[in-house]
């Protein structure tokens, strides 16, 4: 009996325990999380999509600007007409498809950016 009495005290202390872990873990869980998911009751949150493609300054400065500002060899630089003229013989198409696959030292761009992003970043740095 006294026996039976001790594993009941015992497992009612022990389901205790359980709710209340799992209520701390609620607690730790709601206090780190993303900052950016907390806004102020009444205020809209901020919707921080792009509205639509990103103009060739835009991708250049954000993007191909790592390396086609002088920084790796072999990269045509930016507004260096000479650089740019082979190139652009061989027509805006194929360096869009070049910078959308990648060529030799360049990784293809077609994450970094959308293809209307990517020609328009090439237009505005051949210049
Ligand atoms: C990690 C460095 C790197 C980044 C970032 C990069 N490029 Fe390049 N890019 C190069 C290199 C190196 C070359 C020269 C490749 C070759 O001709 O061997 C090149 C060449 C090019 C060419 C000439 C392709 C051809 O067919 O002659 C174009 C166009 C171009 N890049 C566009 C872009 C655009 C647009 C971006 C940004 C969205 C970009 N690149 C980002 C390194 C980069």
């Amino acid at each position: 009996m006294k026996t039976t009495w001790l594993l009941a005290a015992l497992s009612l202390s022990v389901s205790a325990a359980a709710i209340a872990a799992t209520d701390k873990e609620a607690q730790i869980v709601e206090r780190i999380k993303p900052v950016g998911d907390v806004y102020l009751a009444g205020d809209e949150p901020v919707n921080t999509a792009p509205a639509g493609p990103r103009s060739g300054d835009q991708v250049y400065n954000a993007v191909c600007i790592a390396c086609h500002s002088g920084a790796i060899p072999g990269a045509p630089v930016k507004g260096n007409a000479d650089e740019w003229a082979p190139r652009l013989e061989k027509g805006l198409d194929a360096l869009v498809s070049s910078a959308m696959n990648g060529l030799n030292a360049m990784p293809p761009q077609s994450a970094m950016a959308s293809e209307e992003e990517i020609r328009a970043a090439i237009e505005f740095m051949s210049k």
